[in-house]
């Protein structure tokens, strides 16, 4: 025995991490001691299965694109990640949603991708699961296929740099990248995808079933989403406007939402929460066949039927010709608020979309408009996004052993 490990003051040890970290007993993020003042709905918590969320705000998945495009690391995530999720983590977020991560090589949007097509890279992702766990902060995975958008190059090159996205990647190799009919997201800098086959479609959806097998087994993630915006893989085949198929996957809505629900099916189990995440509109009302608010709206009783806890509406993505995304605080609010109008109670709806201030972010919850305010940028610039919503709102919140004391000093009553 060394010295010191007999003192009645050390600290207790969390059983979430294989290395020494102080015991977290209430989660990051939970609302204490508020007194006579009613919580705030951003502050409220929920349940979804067994899983409790502390409070209504979730970091929204934002690709990195930080991990190795070739080798035995390929996928993986690295220390990047866990110091990128790691900071969201210690500042208690009721969800954390990571990045859109493939489930197969030829879905990734870009060689440095995350993906989840093997154990090694579900292994590499368990370590900031865990690190989240041990704040008892709840954390979920984006799954994805970039379909006829995969193989690009990382954004960050694309944007400042000006390359074309389709120079890198895989686009060169004959029937790597595929959709629902053979038409490009724009001919400018995307290739003609190769039209699935439904023996390939089948593939597909067992890939999404491993692999969120894999994030639960293995990374040990809290939950699911399902990447079915942004007009990637199963965003492409919900729109008339790129999926001309004349199968069972194709032409009318019950067709083309097919993809889809099949994916719902092979991804859900019965214990943890699902969330799917879709365009809510197209942003292409002027072009005939582009899916809108009202086929979301529509979708949505199917995605009841099949099981979906949340879901989480974006807009826009799969098609050039859109109108460009509104920059405003919750421009994408009204399309949550048409959704969770129909659905009531049935179906969680998370928003999202330049939400940057506390009080818009509960004002939107409050009104019923959703139940779960994602923020995506806001978090980037400040992972302590939560505390300064709590602090504007008038909540004191849970936050780490290690930065709460300097702020809340405890009694000393040694
Ligand atoms: C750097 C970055 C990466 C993103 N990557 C993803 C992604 O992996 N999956 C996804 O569904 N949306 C992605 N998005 C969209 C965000 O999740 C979010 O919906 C969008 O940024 C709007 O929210 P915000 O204004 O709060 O950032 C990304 C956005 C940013 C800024």
């Amino acid at each position: 025995m060394t010295s010191g490990e007999n003192n009645r003051f050390l600290t207790k040890p969390s059983d979430q991490v294989p290395y020494f970290h102080p015991k977290v007993e209430i989660p990051l993020g939970t609302q204490v001691e508020n007194g006579e003042v009613p919580i705030p709905k951003l502050f409220q918590p929920f349940k979804i299965k067994n899983t409790q969320f502390v409070n209504r705000i979730g970091v929204s998945p934002m690709c990195t694109y930080s991990s190795a495009h070739a080798g035995p690391d390929i996928g993986c995530a690295t220390a990047f990640h866990q110091t990128h999720y790691g900071s969201f983590a210690l500042q208690g977020p009721g969800m954390i949603i990571v990045e859109a991560t493939a489930i197969d090589p030829n879905g990734r949007l870009s060689p440095e991708d995350l993906g989840i097509w093997n154990d090694d890279q579900a292994l590499s992702l368990k370590k900031f699961v865990q690190f989240a766990h041990a704040q008892g902060v709840k954390i979920g995975i984006q799954l994805g296929h970039g379909g006829r958008k995969a193989s690009g190059t990382a954004i960050y090159n694309h944007l400042q740099k000006g390359i074309g996205k389709a120079e890198f990647g895989w686009s060169d190799i004959p029937g790597a990248i595929v959709g629902p009919s053979p038409i490009s997201f724009s001919t400018r800098s995307y290739v003609t995808p190769s039209e699935l086959t439904i023996d390939q479609i089948q593939d597909l959806v067992q890939k999404f079933g491993d692999a969120a097998k894999r994030a639960r087994e293995i990374s040990g993630f809290d939950f699911v989403e399902i990447h079915a915006a942004h007009g990637y893989l199963l965003s492409s085949f919900l729109s008339g406007t790129s999926n001309k198929r004349t199968d069972q996957y194709g032409g009318s809505f019950e067709n083309r939402i097919r993809f889809l629900l099949e994916v719902v099916d092979a991804v859900k189990d019965d214990t943890t929460p699902l969330f799917v995440r879709v365009s809510g509109s197209e942003l292409a009302p002027h072009i005939e066949g582009s899916w809108t608010i009202e086929d979301t709206v529509k979708l949505s009783d199917h995605l009841i039927e099949h099981g979906v806890d949340v879901l989480d509406i974006s807009s826009g993505g799969n098609n050039a010709k859109a109108e460009r995304r509104k920059t405003y605080q919750g421009f994408q609010v009204p399309l949550a608020k048409a959704v969770k109008e129909h659905v009531g109670n049935k179906l969680l709806i998370a928003t999202v979309g330049k939400i940057d201030q506390g009080e818009f972010a509960n004002d939107t919850l409050e009104a019923g408009h959703a139940d779960i305010v994602l923020s995506g940028r806001a978090f980037l610039k400040n992972p302590g996004l939560v505390w300064k919503w709590a602090d504007d709102l008038g909540v004191r919140i849970k936050h780490s052993k290690q930065y709460e004391w300097p702020f809340y000093p405890p009694p000393f009553k040694l």
